[in-house]
Formats: C-alpha cells, sequence, structure tokens
C-alpha cells in the first residue's frame, strides 16, 4: 500500500515536529497537519518562519524547507480527513479535571471527537494512528465508534507513540532510538496497514530500529518508558536531599553510579523536579489504569515518584524562605528560567510554576526572566492555580526582558531552567546590584559554586 496523503490532527508540540520531519524526509507524500486552534494554525503559516508557535531548535528551518511543498497547515479539519489514507491523531490527552477518574485517568474527549469526526468524514478506508499517549485499550474504544458510526469504510488502528523530548525534538525525530508501531499483526490487513506505516519511517530509520509489536503492548510501553525515566530523576532527587544532609554531592553520586553500565549515566541529573506536559500525567493515568485493575501495589509503587517530585519543588521553596531568615514577605526574589527544561517555550507543569507560587503564598514580589516563554504565559499558569485572584498574580510578579533587571535590588535568585546562557552571565555584575547578603539558589545545578561565592553569593545548589 502507497501512502499518497497524510493527515494529522493536532498541530502541537508533537503533530508539528512529528509532520515537518516526515514531509522533509518523504518529499512524494503530501502532509497537512490540521487544528481547531486558528491562531496556533495562522502562526504556523507565519511567512516569518521564526514566528512559529513552538521554539525548537533546527525546527524553522525544516518548516522552511517544506511548508508549501509537501506541508501544510490548516483548520480544514474535514477536508484533510477526507483526503487522507494515513490519518494520524495528535491531539491532547490532559489529566482529568472533572468526574470519574478526576486527577488521575486521562481525558479522552479530545480522541474520542477524533474519532467521531473521522468516522462522520471519510469515504474511503482509513489508516488511523494513536500519536497521543494513551491508556492501554484505547484502541478498541477507537475501533468500536469508527465501525459503529462510519460509512461503512474500512479502518485499520495502529499505536505509535512518540518519544521525541521537547528541546531536542528534530534531533530524537531524525535519529530516534526507536520507531514502535503496534498493530494487528494477526491478520493480513492489519500487516499490511503496519507495513505502510514502517514504509514512510523507513525513508529515514533504519530497520532495525523499527519495532513492531500488538497494540496494547505498544501503548502500553508509552506509559512504561515515562514512568521509567521520571523515577530515575525521582531516584535522584531523593538521594539530593541525602546528600545535603550528609556532605555527598549528588553529581559525584550520579557520575560513580552512573558509570556502571547496567544503569547508565543518562537521566541522572537532580533537578528542582520534572516538569512538562508528559511524566506526571502519564504517571497519574498509569496509576489509575493499576487501581482499576485492583493492583494497589503496583499503583502506590508508581504514585510515590509523584510524590517524591511534590516534595522536591515544595522543599526548593521553603529552604529559599528559610534561608531569607524566615521569611521572604515584601521581599524581591528573581527567577531565572520558566520553562520546564532549557530550549523550549514550553511551560506546561514546570517547577518555577510552583516555586512562584509557594513564594507568592508567603508573600514574596517575584520578577521573572526567560528568554523563551512569553509573560502572558507566565500569567496564565499562575492564573490557572486558582491560588489568589489574577489581579494579584499581575500585581506581584513582574515580567523582564533581561536577567540583570530581574536580578536589580533583589534578596535572591532562584534559578530553575539550566538555560546555557545563564552560565555566561556577568554575575559580578549582578552581585554588586543586589540587596546584601545576596542569595542565589541554583535548581538545576548549572552553576559553578566556587566562583559564585568567590564573588560572594550565598550559594545554595540542589543536592550540595
Ligand atoms: P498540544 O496541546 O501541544 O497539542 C494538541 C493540539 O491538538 C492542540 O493544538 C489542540 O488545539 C488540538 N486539538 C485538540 N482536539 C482537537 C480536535 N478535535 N481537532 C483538531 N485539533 C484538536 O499537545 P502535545 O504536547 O502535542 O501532545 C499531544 C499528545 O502527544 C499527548 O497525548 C501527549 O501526551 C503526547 N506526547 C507529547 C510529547 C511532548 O513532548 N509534548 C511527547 C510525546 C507524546
Ligand atoms: C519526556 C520524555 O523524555 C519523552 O521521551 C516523551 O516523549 C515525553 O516526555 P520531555 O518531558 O519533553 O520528554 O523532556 P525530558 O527531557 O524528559 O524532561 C522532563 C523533565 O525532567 C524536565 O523538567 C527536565 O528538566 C527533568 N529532568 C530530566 C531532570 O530533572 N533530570 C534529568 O536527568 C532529566
Amino acid at each position: 500500500m502507497k501512502i499518497k496523503n497524510i493527515c494529522c490532527i493536532g498541530a502541537g508540540y508533537v503533530g508539528g515536529p512529528t509532520m515537518a520531519v516526515i514531509a522533509q524526509k518523504c518529499p512524494e507524500i503530501n502532509v497537512t497537519v490540521v487544528d481547531i486552534n486558528e491562531k496556533r494554525i495562522a502562526a504556523w503559516n507565519d511567512n516569518d518562519v521564526d514566528n512559529i508557535p513552538i521554539y525548537e531548535p533546527g525546527l524553522s528551518k525544516i518548516v522552511a524547507e517544506a511548508r508549501g511543498r509537501n506541508l501544510f497547515f490548516s483548520t480544514d479539519v474535514d477536508a484533510a480527513i477526507d483526503k487522507a489514507d494515513m490519518i494520524f491523531i495528535s491531539v491532547n490527552t490532559p489529566t482529568k479535571t472533572y468526574g470519574i477518574g478526576k486527577g488521575m485517568a486521562a481525558d479522552l474527549k479530545f480522541i474520542e471527537l477524533c474519532a467521531r469526526q473521522i468516522a462522520r468524514v471519510s469515504t474511503s478506508d482509513k489508516i488511523v494512528i494513536e500519536k497521543s499517549t494513551l491508556p492501554v485499550r484505547t484502541a478498541e474504544t477507537l475501533k468500536n465508534i469508527l465501525d459503529n458510526t462510519g460509512n461503512g469504510v474500512n479502518y485499520q488502528i495502529l499505536s505509535n507513540p512518540e518519544f521525541l523530548a521537547e528541546g531536542t525534538a528534530v534531533d530524537d525525530l531524525m535519529n530516534p532510538d526507536r520507531v514502535l508501531i503496534g498493530g494487528d499483526i494477526e491478520t493480513e490487513k492489519g500487516k499490511e496497514a503496519v507495513q505502510a506505516l514502517v514504509d514512510v519511517y523507513a525513508h529515514w530509520v533504519p530497520n532495525e530500529r523499527i519495532l513492531t509489536t500488538n497494540v496494547w503492548s505498544s501503548e502500553l510501553s508509552k506509559l512504561t518508558a515515562n514512568a521509567f525515566l521520571a523515577q530515575r530523576v525521582s531516584s535522584i532527587n531523593a538521594m539530593s536531599e541525602l546528600c545535603e544532609k550528609t556532605g555527598a554531592d549528588v553529581n559525584e553520586v550520579a557520575k560513580a553510579v552512573g558509570m556502571d553500565s547496567r544503569i547508565g549515566s543518562k537521566f541522572l541529573k537532580s533537578s528542582v523536579g520534572f516538569g512538562g506536559s508528559c511524566f506526571q500525567k502519564d504517571i497519574l493515568n498509569l496509576v489509575y489504569i493499576a487501581k482499576s485493575f485492583g493492583l494497589h501495589e503496583v499503583a502506590d509503587y508508581w504514585e510515590q515518584v509523584i510524590l517524591m517530585n511534590d516534595h522536591q519543588k515544595r522543599r526548593f521553596a521553603a529552604n529559599i524562605v528559610k534561608t531569607l531568615f524566615n521569611t521572604v514577605s515584601g521581599k524581591k526574589i528573581a527567577i531565572l528560567g520558566w520553562a520546564f527544561k532549557k530550549d523550549t517555550n514550553d511551560t506546561r507543569e514546570s517547577a518555577a510554576i510552583y516555586v512562584a507560587d509557594y513564594l507568592l503564598n508567603e508573600q514574596a514580589e517575584i520578577v521573572v526572566y526567560d528568554p523563551k516563554v512569553k509573560s502572558e504565559q507566565i500569567y496564565t499558569d499562575l492564573d490557572y492555580l486558582n491560588s489568589r485572584a489574577e489581579k494579584e498574580n499581575r500585581t506581584h510578579v513582574t515580567i523582564v526582558g533581561n536577567p540583570y533587571e530581574a536580578a536589580k535590588d533583589s534578596h535572591a535568585i532562584a534559578l530553575l531552567t539550566e538555560w546555557d546562557e545563564f552560565n555566561e552571565l556577568d554575575w559580578k555584575k549582578i552581585y554588586d546590584d543586589m540587596l546584601k547578603p545576596a542569595f542565589l539558589f541554583d535548581g538545576r545545578r548549572l552553576l559553578e559554586r566556587k566562583t559564585k561565592e568567590k564573588i560572594g553569593f550565598e550559594f545554595y545548589a540542589i543536592g550540595n
């Protein structure tokens, strides 16, 4: 089966970059990315390619090359579905905020809407691909909707979870450790559909890195991968607290442990806590699934990864208050970095939101600098927590365009995102412009202690 037209529903952090790379690597396939968010689609179509809605190193160049040739962004969802042989569903699957499973289960309403729309519109056979991260056995629901509400056309459902990390999305897509494709490999039609998707990736991914499994293994592998990754961060963060009490240094411990080839060195960087749209959401979802099968020990085991992460964010903020003589009321605290990691403008679940909220509850005055995050996003993040009136957030949080302005006349700096540029700052100038004693809290183990202490800072770093 030769694929000529691909449609991707959802032009977000996954849909946008993934389809841009498919379009670049497969010039003979037309790729249309659709979304109901008109503003987002308009930004993807902006003449100035630097204004695309997602910041990822290398992405604007790929979009510039493929857009208008075989890569299109549109709000006409029906037309793109109808034309496509292959449809990726890449919409958001956030944690439910209401009803059964509130605060834990994945909210699948956007997925179901997509399925119903595909069923309503399609007049030819389609391969429908789960690109979003979904609870195991969601493909069953999709099939049920498609087969029962459709126009009699045939659907093959595949699971093809995405493993890219933000900030390195383009590299991850160009050079994936593996591409995972789950399908109905027991039937001829199912095998054909799997092969069609394998052929798309085979344009640039070596065959031995394309892994095919049954659908349920594929769906569950995605949740498992995120749970394992997050667990490593919580494990090293648990050790960071013990290091602070004992004189051990968490970086040295991580290095010593990571040199064991059975453990490996990646993902052992202690921090103020993991953020991002995936880890917490996917582990909560896993916990919910385990509980719904009555597997309470399994659920408790994974839930601890989240509890440890919440503790890490809270204890970092509490340490600031304690160190500043037990009060930050009326004190200016500069936050450097708002994104959940460097090289992205995404702020979902960023530790910075929770640290700022904690300090605001202690009546601090907050000034934020982040090189890529827009002011309105920072206010939206704080408003979403509902901790105080929106007006209060605007009164007590100021957002500035450079780190020197943020630090000027502040009592303390909290470095919360590991942007490279923070290492290049003129820290002497920053110190001179601060109130004394000048406190510097490094939530990322980015800065060198010795040079900062020599300047005069009271320096605190996670796990040291
Ligand atoms: P996102 O919120 O950035 O993008 C989702 C887009 O889908 C939004 O623009 C939204 O408007 C659109 N959408 C929702 N319902 C729609 C509908 N019915 N029709 C058309 N458009 C619709 O989300 P994301 O970060 O791209 O994540 C998408 C999925 O991929 C999630 O399941 C997530 O867990 C998974 N995932 C994300 C990452 C990541 O790093 N962000 C990595 C791997 C997997
Ligand atoms: C994650 C997974 O890595 C990716 O495979 C999946 O597809 C989506 O979820 P992402 O959330 O974009 O990707 O970024 P990631 O690099 O995993 O970082 C997540 C959070 O953990 C960030 O806040 C990061 O700063 C933190 N982290 C990561 C650490 O604190 N220490 C580490 O060693 C690694």
